[in-house]
């Protein structure tokens, strides 16, 4: 896909890694939404999460959220219909979110992965096609919960 707009955000853990996630995703082209937090101030990662959300669910673009674990962004990620959210450490588990689970939410850990290894996973996300097929089914019946 060329590069569009996307979403970003993060709480007080996840600012660092998303500044460097801005620049490199800028540097590739994409207009990139900062969604906040915008200090390292003490903050509660399901506003950010909520925030981005709507937007993603609003706009059919696609969100990146992080906090030092990737755990908080992501389970408040998923409790909105229609948010299929994907916390990826490993560069297969951010190809396969797109390709078998069409996730349209990345969400990335600070505290435990490497800066530069986030901007792969984030740049393998963002260019990755859902592969449909047999993949549609099973992703239409996350919504049997
Ligand atoms: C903040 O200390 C931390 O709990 C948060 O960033 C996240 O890891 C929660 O899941």
């Amino acid at each position: 896909m060329p590069p569009g707009t996307l979403f970003i955000a993060s709480d007080h853990a996840g600012v660092k890694m998303k500044a460097e996630l801005v620049r490199f995703l800028e540097n590739k082209g994409w207009k990139v939404e900062d969604l906040g937090a915008h200090s390292s101030d003490s903050v509660d990662y399901p506003e950010y999460a909520h925030r981005l959300c709507a937007e993603v669910l609003a706009t059919g673009r696609k969100g990146i959220l992080i906090c030092g674990t990737g755990i908080g962004m992501c389970m408040a990620a998923n409790r909105h219909k229609g948010i299929r959210a994907a916390l990826c450490t490993h560069e297969f588990q951010a190809k396969s979110s797109r390709g078998h689970n069409d996730a349209n939410v990345l969400c990335l850990a600070e505290r435990i992965t490497a800066p530069a290894l986030a901007c792969v996973m984030a740049d393998i996300f963002l260019q990755g096609e859902f592969e449909g097929g047999r993949h549609q089914r099973r992703v239409e019946r996350i919504e049997e919960a």
